[in-house]
């Protein structure tokens, strides 16, 4: 058995983290995995979410099983929250997940259903993205999104890519915040793409994974409505991790929209019946932090006040690296106009080696660094590091 499995790597990014701990330097600095950090460098627990487990201690009174489908009162209330009000909120059914990434894993799942169906994704995209569609058996097609060294984005190829998509094909969407380039699109770019969604019966299936992070939590999910408004049937697979800090807590869920309730009660029928064969049923706590933090409008006051400052640090950081890093190389100017806690540097792997050993500074072969990984008084310390690799 065990001799004839494949050779399998750690993740790169999830490795790079034990590598940054096992670093003694005092003054190193990690711009690897996309977890927040304030000021000071921390990951805090929001004091939204503190607040919302002293309540969960004081009146929670079973930990007995949920279902796969898990909580419906976080799934009710994280709907509202992400999609508002309108007549979207009306065609969508979703499930609590493990996390953002069991909600794709769930999507690959039943995008997977049919053998003939093609998943469409942008290079660069989030590396797992092609694990977990290619695990499944989906067939998968790529087209350029995103070039580093021009730090242009291709809306002209990604439009192409999906005029040459099948109906029925699905089609991969960062909802926000692009991991990993952090490139945003214009309204009228989303426009386009839904205008191609609908003609050609394309499915999109959203990954949300940053709300909050970009333009505002509200203003994060423009893009994503414009579509969905267009859409006939679409996915859209979210992850609390960020938006609430709660990495550790596995917390997510994924939706289906669709035509029917009956449409809509087999999507979600179809969800549990994979989260059942794969870990039954998703974690309680991060589900029901979010819940009460929500269902309070105390403590969503909180959140959504916690939420705006974190915005905040992330965009100075934005502006500042943006303003250094152009000096050496002027396209990178185009960083300040990016969203969220990503931007994709043209680095080389042996540039990003030198970085780590010379100056203790961590980030993926990729280039992608976590801006929330910088201290405001680091800046100019790595932007001429940085800068001087350009
Ligand atoms: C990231 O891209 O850094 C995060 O989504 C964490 C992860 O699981 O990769």
């Amino acid at each position: 058995l065990l001799a004839g499995l494949p050779d399998r790597k750690p993740d790169p990014l999830l490795a790079l983290l034990k590598k940054f701990a096992s670093n003694e330097r005092l003054d190193k600095i990690d711009l690897g995995v996309g977890v927040y950090r304030d000021g000071t460098g921390r990951t805090p627990v929001m004091a939204a979410v503190k607040s919302a487990e002293h309540h969960l201690w004081e009146t929670q009174d079973t930990k007995s099983y949920i279902g796969p489908e898990g909580d419906p009162s976080f799934v009710s209330l994280l709907t509202h929250e992400v999609f508002g009000e309108g007549t979207v909120t009306e065609k969508l059914a979703g499930v609590q997940t493990p996390g953002g990434t069991a909600a794709l894993r769930l999507s690959a799942e039943i995008l997977a259903h049919d053998k003939d169906r093609t998943i469409w994704i942008g290079t660069p995209t989030w590396a797992n993205h092609n694990a977990i569609f290619g695990t499944v058996g989906l067939s998968i097609k790529t087209y350029r999104f995103f070039d580093p060294r021009s730090q242009a984005v291709h809306v002209d190829e990604m439009l192409s890519a999906f005029e040459s998509a099948q109906s029925g094909d699905a089609i991969l969407l960062h909802a926000s915040c692009h991991n990993p380039t952090g490139a945003a699109i214009s309204k009228e770019a989303w426009s386009a793409i839904a205008e191609v969604v609908a003609r050609k019966g394309l499915i999109p299936l959203f990954d949300n994974a940053y709300q909050g992070l970009g333009r505002g939590f509200v203003q994060d999910a423009e893009g994503m409505l414009i579509v969905l408004n267009a859409a006939d049937e679409a996915i859209v697979a979210i992850s609390c991790s960020k938006s609430f800090s709660l990495y550790r807590e596995r917390t997510g869920a994924a939706f289906v929209l669709g035509n029917s309730a009956t449409d809509l009660n087999k999507g979600v029928a179809n969800f549990a019946y994979h989260a059942r064969a794969s870990y039954s049923m998703p974690p309680a706590h991060g589900a029901a932090i979010v819940a009460a933090v929500l269902g309070d409008p105390g403590r969503r006051k909180l959140w959504i006040d916690e939420l705006a400052s974190m915005r905040s640090r992330v965009s100075e950081i934005r502006t500042a690296l943006a303003d250094r890093l152009s000096i050496y190389a002027p396209r990178l100017s185009a960083v300040a106009g990016q969203e969220g806690m990503f931007s994709l540097l043209p680095v080389t792997p042996e540039n990003v080696t030198h970085l780590r050993e010379v100056h203790g500074i961590y980030m993926p072969d990729s280039g992608r660094v976590n801006l929330a990984g910088l201290r405001i008084e680091q800046v100019d310390l790595a932007s001429q590091a940085i800068g001087e690799l350009l």
